[in-house]
């Protein structure tokens, strides 16, 4: 179990980014407004309306991209850029901008993969009742054979949402628009069960109507530790890995919601209404492959029960609020964490794969994986990243121990491609190989810079990963 494989042949060194934090041009073209458009920001925080300003430099980026020697490109369309109101007239020029950038990957030899809904739900289907309403489950359809009649015979690898449990677990990680409240749990998981249906039509719509396309879901998958060796501390951390991620790969994958899962939305007054086709339609939907968004591990013990398990904890970003009789948060001695308090885990990515593999069986891609740091553009013009080098380094050779393990892993796209927005900490938290000359407020020059990540990124795919 110590053994190194080698990457195969044709694997997707790629990269990430999602539409409403690079694109900018948030109401250019025709574009539509969106939920992310709508939320009010931390003062001094930049906002997603230039972002990176990746709308009107895609053939700079796109060089860039290849210059790195990246062999694919994950990136997210903006549902409110082709059809504005989300359910009405398309916008022709929302389509023309991703024909240029994919015929743009496509000359330069990067594969582009394709996550339809990143977090940016058109603002016009949020006021229509936006998930809670089964018909924003229509519009999704709609605008996904859309999608895949306009780009399947250039893009062949789909993902349908980002991070389902995100959303649904931690709405606030997203934000809410100036003056909502968070909708309550109940609402949650019923618009859990209309992304699951939305989702299960366009697996089977993809692979009845576009056989050439392989998709599948996007989730922020992790693993869980018990904090100490206490049965009911395993119990808590089977609790919480269930309830974060099995419970929605589970409907995807397999069709029908987890017991453990149901059991526990049942026991709460949580469970959605299903129609008394929902069962047949979830079953319809088999992804190709499962794309998983790993960031770092948590560690749970049991619930003391004592009203304490739910106060958040300084500087956590996996939202590590506890639920009474469910779990708590627990420190993990045997971890680092980032300069914002993200715990560090390379071995937990090797065991987060495999029980993808073992519960599964599908190929995986990692979707996004990477380090958030305040990073300095020197005098000289350079970015020295080195911290961002070493994280990325030891995730992948987590990944080759995987791959030894059985794996079948298809492509490494960590977050991100280019600095994009934070979802909370604007340009202050960056993530990208390629700097962007911009501050919070400053837009200052937007200009590119290649970091020392960049270069040595670009060797590792030289050699296919394969370094020693
Ligand atoms: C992922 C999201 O969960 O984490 C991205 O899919 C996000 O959209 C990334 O940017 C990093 O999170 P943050 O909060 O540091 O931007």
């Amino acid at each position: 179990y110590q053994q190194q494989a080698r990457f195969p042949d044709g694997f997707l060194w790629g990269a990430s980014t999602s539409a409403y934090q690079v694109e900018g041009a948030w109401d250019k073209d025709g574009k539509g407004p969106s939920v992310v458009d709508m939320l009010s920001h931390p003062p001094g925080t930049a906002d997603f309306r230039v972002a990176s300003d990746h709308y009107h430099r895609v053939e700079e980026d796109v060089a860039l991209m290849a210059q790195m020697g990246l062999k694919a490109y994950r990136f997210s369309i903006a549902w409110s850029r082709v059809i504005p109101d989300g359910d009405g007239v398309v916008n022709p020029d929302g389509l023309a901008f991703y024909h240029r950038l994919i015929d743009a990957l496509t000359r330069h030899g990067i594969t582009p993969i394709v996550t339809l809904y990143h977090f940016d739900l058109p603002w016009a289907l949020e006021l229509k009742g936006g998930w809670l309403n089964r018909k924003t489950g229509e519009a999704f359809v709609r605008y996904a054979r859309l999608l895949f009649s306009e780009y399947a015979d250039k893009a062949p690898l789909w993902l349908t949402i980002n991070e389902q449990n995100t959303m649904i677990l931690h709405p606030g990680a997203i934000g809410v628009p100036a003056d909502r409240a968070l909708p309550d749990k109940r609402s949650l998981y019923q618009q859990n069960h209309h992304m699951m249906l939305a989702q299960a039509q366009i697996f089977a719509l993809c692979h009845r109507e576009f056989p050439g396309l392989r998709i599948g879901p996007a989730i922020n998958t992790t693993s869980m530790y018990a904090e100490s060796c206490r049965p009911e501390d395993a119990i808590a951390a089977h609790n919480w890995e269930t309830l974060r991620c099995w419970s929605f790969m589970d409907v995807a994958v397999h069709g029908r919601y987890n017991a453990l899962a149901w059991a526990y939305m049942r026991d709460r007054g949580l469970a959605p209404e299903m129609q008394p086709e929902d069962a047949l339609i979830l079953q319809q939907g088999n992804p190709d492959f499962i794309a998983i968004n790993y960031y770092s591990t948590a560690t749970i013990a049991a619930s003391r029960g004592d009203g304490g398990d739910v106060a958040p904890r300084a500087g956590d970003q996996q939202i590590m609020l506890g639920e009474e009789g469910v779990y708590r948060p627990a420190e993990n001695p045997w971890v680092g964490k980032t300069p914002y308090g993200w715990v560090v885990d390379p071995v937990g990515l090797r065991l987060t794969l495999r029980k993808v593999c073992e519960r599964y069986g599908l190929p995986i891609l990692i979707s996004e994986n990477g380090m958030g740091a305040p990073d300095k553009l020197e005098h000289d013009g350079t970015v020295n990243d080195d911290y961002r080098i070493a994280f990325l380094d030891a995730h992948i050779a987590q990944m080759r121990l995987a791959i030894a393990d059985g794996v079948e892993l298809m492509g490494y796209c960590p977050w991100a491609a280019i600095d994009v927005v934070s979802t909370h900490q604007g340009y202050a938290k960056r993530y990208g190989f390629i700097y962007v000359d911009r501050g919070e407020d400053d837009l200052k020059s937007l200009h590119r810079v290649r970091k020392r990540s960049f270069w040595w990124y670009k060797d590792l795919i030289a050699q296919n990963g394969n370094t020693d």
